[in-house]
């Protein structure tokens, strides 16, 4: 652990940089890209660490700022052929083909519309915690629920209890994984049966926008499942590692006749994306040295925090994600987001009803640095 921070702290500072099977080195960079262009130098209002959404502040790469550039100039046209273009590419990396993807403005509109097309037919069934909006709103349309496993004090996602709570009337079952907000991962053989199983009786989704970090993205993924024909339906982002959160492109990936009902219930598909988000994410997509890159500062970050945690007496789920779920044990977190955000720091506050538990998204090193320092303050403050 202490060889690997020492050593990404470096690669940081030289510009060389040594990822799992990637290496870049000085001459490669010449002809590539210059590491410190992957700095970031846009985003919040200098002085603010924002630390709250979960977004890659390296983001957009090089490459995707260049394309952006030059797709803006099309931005008179509706989207068309790009859109088709970023379709198939997804298509080919997961051996299916086009009419299994639809791509979303940000992946919250398809979550939505999945929602919205579940909600009708019966309840939904999800994790205590997870990132609940779309099932939250669907909820609020309907006689039907958006029902919660009940909560552990290790806030893991139990499938034995998830599988006997599947009743008739249960028409969805959601679930986030790696999970938000709290960074879980769940085992992959156990998922991939779970799935098999349930999904004869009942949809299942699989929120997917934090598989890229997690440690090994292709054996974590459901998407070999959809190829097996099974009623599963995945969501994905160019949110998050990618940097693109602004330029909201997502997808989701099911069988056509799923797909087909699923939209009915809203209008997503290419017409509802831009030219510059689709622009950036197909250029961003295959885009390994910028990808390694950004999910080696996230896990440098994410060491700084659990470093920061320990030192302070606290303790903190482990995360596969771009945030940390830090147990403040006695203390309340929004007290402990108020004292953050005191000194420019912004970060979650209270989770439902886990009011000691704090969410903190990673950022630039300089920005965690800034939390980190300013940890034993802020918990002094509100203890
Ligand atoms: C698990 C999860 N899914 C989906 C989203 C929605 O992201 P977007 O609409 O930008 O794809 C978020 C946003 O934070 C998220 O955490």
């Amino acid at each position: 652990m202490k060889n690997k921070k020492s050593f990404s702290r470096r690669t940081f500072l030289t510009g060389t940089l040594t990822t799992g099977a990637l290496a870049i080195t000085p001459k490669s960079l010449r002809s590539n890209e210059n590491i410190f262009s992957y700095i970031t130098r846009h985003g919040p209002s200098s002085g603010i660490a924002k630390l709250n959404g979960n977004e890659n502040p390296y983001g957009p790469s090089q490459k995707a700022l260049r394309a952006i550039n030059e797709a803006s100039k099309k931005s008179g046209y509706y989207v068309h052929t790009s859109g088709e273009t970023l379709r198939s590419m997804i298509a080919e990396k997961n051996g299916l083909t086009n009419d299994y993807i639809i791509l979303s403005s940000g992946s919250t509109a398809a979550l939505t519309n999945i929602a919205l097309a579940s909600i009708k037919k019966g309840h939904i069934l999800a994790p205590d915690l997870f990132w609940d909006s779309t099932a939250n709103l669907a909820a609020g349309t309907s006689q039907n629920k958006l029902k919660r496993l009940p909560s552990n004090t290790k806030h893991q996602i139990d499938l034995g209890i998830m599988k006997n709570s599947i009743s008739k009337d249960i028409s969805l079952v959601h679930i986030t994984n790696p999970n938000n907000p709290t960074g879980s991962v769940l085992n992959n053989s156990d998922l991939k049966k779970f799935c098999r199983e349930v999904s004869k009786t009942c949809t299942i989704l699989i929120d997917e926008a934090y598989n890229d970090l997690t440690d090994n993205p292709k054996s974590s993924t459901m998407i070999p499942l959809i190829k097996e024909g099974r009623n599963i339906i995945v969501t994905r982002t160019f949110s998050k590692i990618h940097g693109l959160a602004g330029l909201r492109i997502g997808y989701m990936i099911a069988k056509p006749k799923l797909i087909k009902e699923i939209m009915k219930f809203g209008i997503i598909g290419n017409w509802t994306t831009n030219h510059a988000g689709i622009a950036a994410a197909i250029a961003s997509y295959n885009d390994k040295n910028f990808l390694s890159h950004s999910k080696a500062m996230i896990n440098e970050g994410k060491e700084m925090v659990m470093e920061a945690v320990k030192k302070n007496g606290l303790s903190a789920l482990p995360s596969k994600a771009n945030f940390i779920f830090v147990n403040l044990g006695s203390l309340n977190a929004d007290k402990f987001k108020a004292s953050m955000a005191k000194r420019n720091i912004i970060i979650s506050g209270i989770y439902r009803n886990h009011k000691n538990w704090s969410r903190v998204s990673m950022g630039k090193i300089s920005d965690i640095q800034r939390y980190v320092n300013a940890m034993p303050e802020a918990l002094e403050e509100i203890s």
